[in-house]
């Protein structure tokens, strides 16, 4: 999960790395009132989670309260990069020297983390890496041992950082480099990490991606709602693994290799996936309701695929599921056409079942390529 840059700055300032303070705005009047608290000049800044904001025009700095207010006005609803501005970090204008750049990041291939740094921070930062990638840095981090003051000093050293303020930097780099542990992020990026006129380091940007593996130990740190796919946060609230995808063919299976082999049956049948949700291994019909429920508000579906191969939970109870979730849905059930192919444990029992039922919606493919192609034919039809 990406956080915003207000949001990563929360956790800088949490760990103790220095930045320049200020406040969220989400109105030109409230962004003019934050700048009216603090020193003057003040920069205003789009929060989107994307990079590159000051060349896109998503970044100003105001004299005053009023431009403040009328720089607000002018980024909030601004389109960056396919990212709309709904809210503005109003900050106190830092009097910089120099611009460098800090990260530390997840090094797959090598299984260990990297740390990256460089002396020519600021908004060139792929240039410089694409045109002079000495100048960058790249220097493995044990997960064992971390970063301390002596591995900080050596990242500094490495990257040429100006001598006199080396022990700075290394503070900061230590209280970033805790800020990945202990916040459990997969990246910590800072760009730039500024140099004052009077000795301080102080972060001036900053970009943080959590682990959403580990998001049951952060809860303070959740999207606000209302950011991110609404249908998304609906699943993860009732447990459920829903990903949208920009095809039109709901797709829903049991177990993630099933759903993974179900979304290539789709593809092959000439149809392309809306979405899919795994309801796991215990498909009860509650589980179902809520599955069916999702998969059938994404607005992109045209047809519904049910591919469940029965297991530890029987194909019966599968289908028993099916039908009161389409019971409970009542008139949403009723919109597309759902294809469901049971297979496995209780297959004749549940199929039984769905016939018994003889839902509108409903039609049984006995194979997993036969009901895609339903699916998919389906969907065409309906576009
Ligand atoms: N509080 C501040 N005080 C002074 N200058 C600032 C401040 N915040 C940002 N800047 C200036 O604006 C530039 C761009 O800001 P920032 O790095 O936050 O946004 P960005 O363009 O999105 O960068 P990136 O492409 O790295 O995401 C910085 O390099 C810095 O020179
Ligand atoms: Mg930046």
């Amino acid at each position: 999960m990406d956080l915003y840059e207000h949001q990563a700055k929360e956790l800088f300032a949490r760990h103790g790395v220095p930045i320049p303070g200020g406040a969220v705005a989400t109105t030109p009047e409230e962004a003019g009132a934050i700048a009216a608290e603090l020193a003057m000049p003040v920069v205003v800044k789009a929060q989107v989670k994307v990079g590159g904001r000051g060349k896109a025009g998503g970044i100003k700095v105001a004299p005053g309260p009023a431009t403040a207010e009328a720089e607000a006005h002018a980024i909030l609803g601004m389109d960056i990069k396919g990212h709309i501005a709904h809210s503005v970090l109003v900050e106190p204008a830092t009097v910089l020297l120099e611009e460098y750049y800090a990260a530390f990041l997840v090094d797959r291939a090598n299984g260990a983390f990297l740390a990256m740094a460089s002396a020519q921070g600021g908004m060139d930062i792929e240039e410089v890496a694409a045109t002079s990638p000495e100048a960058l840095v790249r220097f493995p981090i044990d997960p064992l041992t971390g970063v301390d003051q002596r591995v900080a000093r050596l990242i500094a050293d490495q990257a040429g950082l100006p001598e006199e303020i080396r022990a700075e930097i290394a503070d900061v780099l230590v209280r970033l480099w805790r800020v990945m542990v202990e916040e459990d992020a997969v990246l910590v990026e800072v760009n730039p990490l500024a140099r004052t006129a009077d000795g301080r380091v102080i972060a001036l940007d900053g970009k943080v991606t959590l682990d959403e593996n580990a998001s049951f130990r952060h809860p303070a740190a959740e999207p606000e709602p209302g950011h991110g796919d609404d249908l998304e946060s609906r699943a993860k609230a009732k447990g459920l693994n829903y990903v949208k995808l920009d095809g039109e063919v709901g797709v829903i299976g049991n177990g993630a290799g099933l759903v993974m082999s179900t979304l290539d049956v789709v593809a092959q049948a000439g149809a392309r996936p809306a979405n899919f949700l795994d309801i796991g291994g215990g498909a009860s019909a509650q589980i179902m309701a809520d599955g069916l429920g999702i998969i059938l508000s994404d607005p992109d579906v045209k047809s519904v695929l049910v591919n469940v191969f029965g297991g530890i939970t029987a194909c019966d109870a599968v289908a028993d599921g099916i039908v009161a979730a389409l019971d409970s849905l009542g008139e949403r059930g009723h919109g597309h056409p759902i294809v469901v192919r049971l297979d496995g444990n209780n297959a004749e029992a549940g199929r039984l079942i769905l016939s018994r039922a003889a839902h509108p919606s409903v039609r049984q493919v006995p194979t997993m390529d036969g009901a895609a192609e339903e699916a998919a034919r389906l969907a065409r039809s309906a576009a």
